[in-house]
């Protein structure tokens, strides 16, 4: 008895000592961010654990979070929070802190996320920030802060966002730091060397990685007229259209001129012998792969440019040309950097084809699941980089173009890599060209089993929140390897989902990384990922937005839907368990199970 009250007392002692001087750092920043008396007034002297302060919260009595974001502080940041080991999540964005950011935040060595834009920082960027090995997100946006990118920088392999815009900077921005999947240096004085320099001068709307021209781009004197000579351009073009409907001389061929922010401009319209001569007949070895629209098919043009013909299956009524060309200006319409652009197209009275640039490193599917003997496998950043570039491009799709694209088939083998492993979406918008001829017959389910929501094969509607649950599969490859359905699994693992699911409540989530890594991953961000990849198949409202998931990615607000997940995922087993007690085995995984092994056995 005597032994366990003095263990008792050691552990509480513990606590009380490790509490202690966390809560003397966040007094201590309380007090130089000149809090008035009515801010933060729990955060007090004399109590023992910071724990259960506003705007802080703990793991396990650790501080892991502090979030002091646009509450009108003027002072400036404390060196003493350096000592909190475990913090994870620092925002102070949107105050009027002054002073510099000091070198003691490079002990912050648990650091995922780091925000103090928008405040009236001076100084230096310190080089001890280099420390920060698990780093994510870093943004000091919108301050004063002066010299050059530390070199150190580069060494934060995790970054994936990296934000110092509107500042004082100069001198060189290190060309690594390009490889950060988004970035923004405008407004300083930075020289970004010649490969990058567009993206260090002010006012260019393309400065982001995940850039999407945008139409409404701030031209210049010269640029005016030129967009006065364009808008032109397309009034005429409307009106030809409505005089004469959709014709093809509404498609420019436009030869090599590299004119992105012209969607039209640079749709070209092919020749069915062109195409048949680039892919050699359509001959079964040029198949790169076939989707639920049809096979793809690789092919080289006379002046040597490799590209990819998709051929669209079972395409018969030639009546449809006009809802068609339609379709194609469309997804023509969506350029972002995520997503595969389409080139041009071909229709002839019983083809209908459609022309992309070939991506040199195929698709993710391929360097999961096909690679040849001695090809290097896809590591873990670049799987991470996967993860954001997918969900950039279907959040492009989803919630920035106009009409919203719903993908349909989102998956593995549907997302490509270009010659720097960017994912690169393919097979977007194909829907309807393919069911234009069928809408008054019947609504065909188009995707592929295993990825396919549940309610969309039960009531044939497919929304965002369909693409969502295909993305959420997706992640599921990405960390396993495997495919969403195999029947080599044991019978109650044939659905990836399913194995993944039960892994999880027996926290055994190591079994399924891929083995192919090599046990080189961050297990912190597997977890992360498999966590979103649950919250994506979730029942359909449930789900978050492509908007919500990159936000999660990027390391916010993951914990707290990863806590309601838990809970409504035990009362749901909770039910089922009662269900499948009451009908044996009619619960709903089950029932889905069926359906998902009955109609992918007919393919
Ligand atoms: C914290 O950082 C400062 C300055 O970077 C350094 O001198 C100091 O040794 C660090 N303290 C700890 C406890 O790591
Ligand atoms: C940066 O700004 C500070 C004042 O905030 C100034 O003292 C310092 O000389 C500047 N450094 C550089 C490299 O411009
Ligand atoms: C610019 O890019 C080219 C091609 O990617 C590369 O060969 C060259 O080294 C780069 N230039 C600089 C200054 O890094
Ligand atoms: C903006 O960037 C583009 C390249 O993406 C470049 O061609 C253009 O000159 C830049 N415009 C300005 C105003 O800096
Ligand atoms: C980059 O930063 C500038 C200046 O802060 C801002 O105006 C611009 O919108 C940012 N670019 C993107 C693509 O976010």
């Amino acid at each position: 008895m005597g032994l366990i009250y003095a263990v008792l007392m050691l552990v509480s002692l513990h606590s009380v000592v490790a509490s202690d001087y966390q809560g003397d750092a966040l007094f201590a920043l309380k007090t130089s961010l000149n809090a008035s008396p009515s801010q933060l007034s729990d955060w007090t002297q004399n109590q023992v654990s910071p724990c259960t302060w506003s705007n802080v919260n703990c793991d396990s009595n650790y501080v892991i979070s502090v979030t002091l974001s646009s509450m009108g502080f003027s002072g400036t940041l404390s060196p003493k929070i350096g000592i909190l080991k475990r913090l994870s999540t620092l925002s102070l964005q949107g105050n009027g802190i002054t002073g510099g950011i000091p070198e003691e935040f490079g002990n912050l060595s648990s650091l995922t996320s780091l925000k103090l834009e928008n405040n009236h920082l001076t100084g230096q960027i310190p080089s001890t920030l280099g420390n920060l090995k698990k780093l994510q997100v870093l943004i000091l946006s919108q301050n004063n802060l002066n010299g050059s990118i530390p070199e150190s920088i580069m060494g934060l392999s995790k970054l994936n966002r990296l934000q110092l815009d509107s500042n004082d900077l100069s001198g060189e921005v290190p060309e690594k730091l390009f490889q950060v999947p988004t970035y923004n240096f405008t407004g300083n004085h930075l020289n970004c060397g010649v490969n990058f320099s567009h993206v260090c001068e002010s006012g260019n709307d393309t400065t982001e990685v995940s850039n999407r021209p945008k139409l409404g781009i701030t031209f210049g004197i010269v640029g005016s007229v030129i967009g006065l000579l364009l808008l032109g351009g397309l009034l005429f073009l409307v009106w030809k259209i409505r005089h004469k409907g959709w014709r093809r001389e509404v498609f420019f061929n436009v030869s090599g001129e590299d004119d992105r922010q012209i969607a039209f401009g640079q749709l070209k319209k092919f020749a069915w012998r062109e195409l048949l001569l680039a892919t050699d007949n359509f001959s079964e070895e040029n198949v790169l792969g076939q989707g639920g629209f049809g096979k793809v098919y690789k092919g080289v043009l006379a002046d040597n440019t490799m590209i990819a013909v998709k051929r669209l299956t079972d395409y018969e009524s030639p009546g449809g040309e006009a809802a068609f060309l339609r379709e194609v200006e469309m997804i023509s319409v969506a350029v972002h950097r995520n997503l595969l652009r389409l080139i041009g197209f071909c229709t002839t009275l019983s083809e209908r084809l459609l022309v992309y640039p070939f991506m040199q490193n195929l698709s993710v599917a391929y360097h999961l699941r096909e690679l040849k003997l001695g090809e290097p496998v896809l590591d873990w950043r670049t799987r991470m980089k996967v993860a954001l570039g997918t969900a950039r491009g279907l959040e492009y799709l989803h919630e920035h173009c106009n009409p919203k694209i719903i993908h349909r088939d989102v998956k593995a083998a549907n997302v490509l890599l270009d010659e720097d492993f960017e994912a690169v979406v393919g097979d977007f918008g194909l829907a309807k060209l393919v069911d234009v001829r069928k809408t008054h017959v019947t609504t065909q389910v188009r995707g592929t089993m295993g990825y396919i929501a549940p309610e969309y094969l039960s009531t044939g509607k497919s929304s965002e929140r369909t693409d969502v649950f295909g993305y959420g599969i997706m992640l599921l490859e990405l960390v396993t390897g495997q495919r969403a359905i195999d029947f080599s699994r044991l019978e109650d693992d044939v659905l990836l989902l399913d194995h993944v699911k039960k892994l999880e409540r027996e926290k055994q989530l190591d079994v399924i990384v891929d083995g192919n890594l090599n046990r080189n991953y961050d297990s912190q961000e597997v977890k992360m990922m498999i966590q979103i990849a649950l919250l994506c198949t979730q029942s359909p409202d449930d789900r978050p937005l492509m908007s919500e998931v990159l936000r999660m990615l990027e390391g916010e607000g993951l914990t707290e839907r990863w806590e309601e997940w838990q809970q409504v995922e035990v009362t749901r087993r909770q039910e089922n368990e009662r269900l499948q007690r009451r009908f044996d085995h009619f619960g709903e995984d089950s029932i889905y199970n069926q359906i998902a092994i009955e109609l992918s056995g007919g393919r």
